[in-house]
C-alpha cells in the first residue's frame, strides 16, 4: 500500500468535480486501499479521492475511537436529510484550521462498497458530518467556503506562511505555492 500526497488549500486541484466511478474493480479497491492507509497515517477522520488528486467520487471515512471501522462510499448520494446543526470541523488539506459549518444532523445514504454493490446508510452526529464533508469534496468544495472572505483571507495568508517555513527547512521544495 502507498501513502498519498494530499492537496492543501488553496491548490485549485481540490476544486475540481470528481466523475463517478464505472466499475468497482481491484484497481480502485487498491485506490480505496492507500486512501484508506494515507487517512489513518494523517490521523484524519475522512479522507476524499479529490484531495489525493485522484477525481473519482470514492471517500473513506472511520469515527470509531479505535480506528478499526473503515467504510468506504463510492459514488455516495444523500438520500434525505433532516435537521440543521453547526459543529466544529477540521480537514486535512486546510491544516490546523477548525471553524464551525452548519450541516444536516441526520442524512440517509445511498452508495457502492468495496464489492460493487449498492448499500444504504443512515448516519447522524460525527459520521454525518463526515460524510457530508467528504462528498462536498467531490464536487470540489471546502469546508472554508462555508465561512466569511475575510476568514479564508486570513487561513490562506497562514497556510502560506507555513508552507514557507516548511519550505526553508527542505531543499526539495523551492518556493511555497503561490495564491
Ligand atoms: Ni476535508
Amino acid at each position: 500500500m502507498t501513502n498519498l500526497v494530499i492537496l492543501e488549500y488553496p491548490d485549485p486541484r481540490l476544486r475540481q468535480t470528481a466523475e463517478a466511478v464505472r466499475v468497482v474493480d481491484d484497481a480502485v479497491r487498491r485506490f480505496a486501499d492507500d486512501l484508506l492507509q494515507t487517512m489513518y497515517a494523517c490521523k484524519g477522520v475522512g479522507l476524499a479521492a479529490t484531495q489525493v488528486d485522484v477525481h473519482k467520487r470514492i471517500l473513506v471515512v472511520d469515527v470509531s475511537e479505535e480506528r478499526n471501522q473503515p467504510l468506504l462510499l463510492i459514488n455516495p448520494e444523500i438520500l434525505s436529510a433532516e435537521g440543521l446543526a453547526p459543529a466544529e470541523e477540521g480537514c486535512l488539506s486546510v491544516p490546523g484550521i477548525y471553524d464551525k459549518v452548519k450541516r444536516a444532523e441526520r442524512i440517509r445514504v445511498r452508495a457502492l462498497g468495496r464489492d460493487g454493490a449498492a448499500f444504504e446508510l443512515d448516519a447522524d452526529g460525527l459520521l454525518a458530518i463526515c460524510i457530508q464533508h467528504e462528498m462536498d469534496h467531490l464536487d470540489g468544495k471546502l469546508f472554508v467556503d462555508y465561512l466569511s472572505e475575510l476568514k479564508r483571507q486570513l487561513i490562506r495568508k497562514r497556510l502560506q506562511k507555513e508552507r514557507k517555513q516548511r519550505s526553508s527547512v527542505s531543499e526539495t521544495r523551492a518556493t511555497a505555492p503561490a495564491l
